[in-house]
């Protein structure tokens, strides 16, 4: 955001540290940033900051003098990270001004940059400018150098088309305060709701408003190319997806209500972590790493069921509490905890993160419909198909009524029941919820189809279909629900058979990733989130690999 100008000495340049030492307190300003992100400047506390970092309060002090002097560490590695990583990159695409600007754009509102979580810090220190004269200072020091650059980079584009009429200084303002808007729109969001295929868009067509031609057509070219082929068949880029998409993302469990009582439990395998949640005697649901402390091996083994009073490992037989405390003298420590919520009567759990993440959108059309969902039953097919292919074709597709009319051709008698039996008990449309990295949530008058994704290895996976009939309280509502297990059925069932012959075309040697029609921006941003992995850092999916 640009900030009043101003003047002032450069920050100072702090010692470095050994790499150890540099680790923590790197750890300490990532949770220091999480904490303002969350709290704001004045209500984050030492004690909040070193409780995301996991460290003892007493370290903080090894690190910096004080609170404030750790917020301004946060702030100027934040300015630090900008310079770096958009400034400096930009900067050396000067002599060609419309890549340059491409590239700008893509950076200040791609992932790294404008995350809802920096961006909302960068937005609480403005709110304090006028008090704290080091922050003003650091947000000036970027600006400055980031308003010099664009104004660089449009007096260029003047000079190469000719347009010297234009004003460069106020046509380079115009864009900052494009940005700035957008950015604004980002800190109010969450990472599943920004849309960063449509904020690119419309800076591209401010810049485009003002040099019509010289922007865009590159874009729209490699928004609908996809990955390159390799990358459905890559053991380093899945250790990075596990690493970087996997390992703190939400993921569907099971329904609230499939834990009445205390000691149900339900297990989940997922992709980075296997979860046991259970409802404890106070009625809470608590989440635990399904492993033993003294072995990796799972506690639970059932995909449902009841633990009485202890949850007992039947290896060697050492016992928790529902609180994953070692009961008994068991000379273990507590199991791991997972962090859990609760969507709409669905239930997420994930492993905890060095930032906080928001749970999944609630689900409108769950939540429209007043009858609850029947615990349901949970299939599992193993598909030699990257988890990408499958999740590429539920983005590809049309988010409404999709079970029926994919099912239609697998079953038409049911499918075409099934629609005339929705429209009289309440509506045939489907509504298709994405939660990311790889799980979709079918909801329709019959049920709601859970379809959860899980790499086994490259290019071959595991598709979960979790299916929950809505409760049928008339014979029609019943018939209904029987249709709607049936066509789920043959949709995962199409779903497999898809995404196992795109993967044959994947890997046949002819083939080569082209641009067929253009993508919808949820895919599009997908594959950017996996183009980001690929070796050589980020950039479009349409970049040659
Ligand atoms: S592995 Fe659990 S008690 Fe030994």
């Amino acid at each position: 955001m640009t900030r009043p100008r101003r003047r002032s000495s450069p920050a100072p340049v702090p010692a470095r540290p050994r790499a150890s030492r540099a680790r923590q307190r790197q750890r300490l300003i990532d949770a220091c940033i999480s904490a303002l992100h969350v709290h704001g400047p004045s209500k984050t506390t030492v004690a909040k900051v070193v409780a995301i970092a996991r460290m003892s309060p007493g370290i903080v002090r090894f690190y910096f003098d004080s609170k404030d002097a750790m917020l301004v560490a946060s702030l100027e590695f934040l300015a630090a990270e900008f310079e770096e990583r958009l400034l400096v990159p930009v900067a050396a695409l000067k002599s060609k001004p419309v890549e340059a600007l491409e590239r700008l754009v893509d950076l200040y509102l791609g992932p790294e940059l404008a995350s809802a979580r920096k961006v909302s810090v960068w937005y609480s220190f403005w709110g304090e400018a006028s008090s704290r004269q080091e922050y003003f200072d650091i947000c000036g020091t970027r600006d400055s150098k980031f308003e010099s650059l664009v104004i660089d980079l449009i007096g260029r584009l003047v000079e190469d088309t000719g347009a010297r009429h234009l004003d460069a200084d106020a046509i380079a303002l115009g864009l900052i305060g494009v940005l700035e808007m957008l950015w604004q729109g980002f800190a109010f969001q969450t990472e599943s709701t920004i849309d960063r295929g449509a904020a690119t868009r419309r800076a591209l067509a401010y810049l485009r408003s003002v040099f019509p031609g010289a922007f865009g057509r590159t874009r729209a070219a490699s928004a609908s190319v996809a990955l390159p082929p390799g990358a459905y068949a890559s053991a380093p880029l899945l250790e990075a997806e596990r690493q970087t998409l996997f390992r703190h993302a939400w993921q569907f469990v099971g329904l609230e209500r499939e834990l009445r009582a205390t000691g149900d439990f339900l297990t989940l395998d997922g992709p980075a972590e296997r979860a046991l949640v259970l409802r404890d005697a106070a009625g809470a649901l608590q989440g635990f790493r399904n492993s033993c402390r003294q072995r990796p091996h799972a506690l639970a083994t059932e995909r449902r069921g009841h633990c009485d009073r202890v949850i007992a490992c039947a290896l060697h037989g050492l016992r928790y509490g529902f609180d994953g405390e070692p009961v008994d003298g068991t000379p273990a420590g507590p199991l791991t905890r997972l962090e859990l919520a609760v969507v709409s009567g669905f239930v997420f759990a994930r492993a905890a993160g060095p930032e906080p993440a928001p749970p999944p959108a609630p689900m409108a059309a769950v939540a429209a419909t007043a009858l609850p969902l029947q615990p349901g039953r949970v299939h599992e097919h193993e598909v030699a198909a990257d988890w990408k292919v499958l999740v590429e074709q539920w983005l590809e597709r049309p988010t409404t009524d999709t079970a029926a009319e994919d099912a239609a051709a697998g079953d038409g008698w049911s499918a075409g029941r099934y629609r005339a039996l929705a429209a009289r008990v309440g509506g045939a449309q489907h509504q298709a919820s994405y939660v990311a990295p790889n799980q979709l949530i079918d909801t329709g008058a019959g049920g709601v189809l859970v379809l959860q994704v899980v790499p086994l290895a490259p290019g071959r996976a595991r598709l979960r279909a979790f299916h929950y009939a809505r409760e049928a309280r008339t014979r029609e509502a019943r018939a209904l629900g029987f249709l709607a297990a049936r066509l789920a059925a043959h949709r995962t069932a199409a779903e497999v058979r898809l995404a196992e012959s795109v993967q044959r075309g994947l890997e046949s040697p002819g083939y080569t990733a082209e641009s067929v029609a253009a993508a919808p921006p949820a895919l599009v941003a997908f594959r950017q989130s996996i183009a980001r992995l690929l070796p050589g850092g980020a950039r479009d999916p349409g970049d040659p690999a």
